[in-house]
């Protein structure tokens, strides 16, 4: 089987490219800087330099003789790029195509409308594909490490509500098992973390794992705004982050799924273990 990652020198396609290298594949890539793919999996791929903005020549040598793709696309108009690359998979003979989508496609919060059109865009184009619904990432925790590191505080304006945060290894083995095993064409997957946690519940986690109080302090959506302005910009992103925040404060996000178990065989991993792995970027 010959196997094409988008988005391989990301946090989740470098995952499932190193999970398909541990398996004896020989995945290929496509990327925008060959550098940046050899320095993350030296001559154990082959690369295709090209980006998703200009798609045309790059994408149909990319996907010729590809049997399975795994795409990670981003932003409002991702819809553009998921169907780019379902329409030419499609002229290629691709056979399967697993999309990382987000849980939010079912409440409609945040980048749920981005990936709502991007999964439409790629039904019916005549590959088959799975669509991994993935809860919020363990590692979105990482933008909180400045705040924790100098003050020992986390400011969220997520008040009391919880969500399941997954680990991204998780995600990884959940899609390369999409990928490989086939079992699960056609179907979108939930996949969520083991408990929904609030963000003090994280807080105190990750406090755990340095050994020192992370304290947790709830702002308004004004505050949380002016804040993830300061470092993402004003726009659709910000804006998106906002309604994410508000949506975990109104309990409308706090689902916990059981497909994470029944398709790897095994409990999701914690926060905690997360929080463990990544003590070193809080102290
Ligand atoms: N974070 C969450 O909580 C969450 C939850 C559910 C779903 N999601 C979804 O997960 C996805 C993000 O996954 P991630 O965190 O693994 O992403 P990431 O770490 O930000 O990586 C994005 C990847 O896409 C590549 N890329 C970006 N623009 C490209 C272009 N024009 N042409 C080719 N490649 C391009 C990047 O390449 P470079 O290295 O060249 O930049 C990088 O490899 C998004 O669709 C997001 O909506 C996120």
């Amino acid at each position: 089987m010959t196997y094409l990652i988008f988005g391989a020198t990301g946090n989740i396609g470098s995952r499932v490219t190193e999970r398909l290298i541990a398996r004896g594949e020989r995945p290929a890539v496509f990327v925008r800087d060959a550098r940046k793919a050899t320095s993350r999996f030296g001559d154990q791929v082959d690369i295709h330099v090209g980006d998703l903005e200009k798609p045309r020549s790059s994408l149909a040598a990319a996907l010729a003789g590809v049997d399975g793709v795994f795409l990670v696309t981003e932003g409002p108009d991702l819809d553009a790029r998921d169907r780019a690359v379902a329409d030419a998979a499609s002229a290629a003979g691709v056979r399967h195509l697993v999309k990382l989508s987000t849980l939010d496609v079912h409440t409609g919060v945040g980048t749920g409308p981005w990936h709502a059109r991007g999964e439409a865009a790629i039904r019916d184009r005549g590959v088959a594909f799975t669509f991994i619904q993935s809860a919020g990432f363990m590692s979105n925790a990482l933008g909180w490490s400045h705040a924790i590191r100098e003050r020992g505080v986390l400011r969220s304006s997520t008040g009391a509500g919880t969500i399941a945060f997954i680990h991204p290894d998780d995600i990884a083995d959940v899609a390369t098992a999409a990928l490989v095993e086939r079992d699960h064409d056609g179907q979108a997957l939930i996949i969520t973390g083991p408990e929904a946690l609030s963000y003090g519940e994280m807080a105190a986690a990750i406090g755990r794992a340095i050994g020192r109080r992370v304290r947790f302090e709830e702002i308004s959506d004004q505050q949380a705004h002016a804040s993830v302005v300061r470092w993402a910009g004003k726009g659709p992103y910000a804006d998106a982050l906002v309604d994410i925040w508000r949506a975990v404060r109104e309990g409308r996000l706090a689902t916990v799924s059981d497909v994470v178990p029944r398709i790897l065989g095994r409990k999701a991993r914690s926060f905690d273990r997360w929080a463990e792995e990544n003590a070193e970027a809080f102290q």
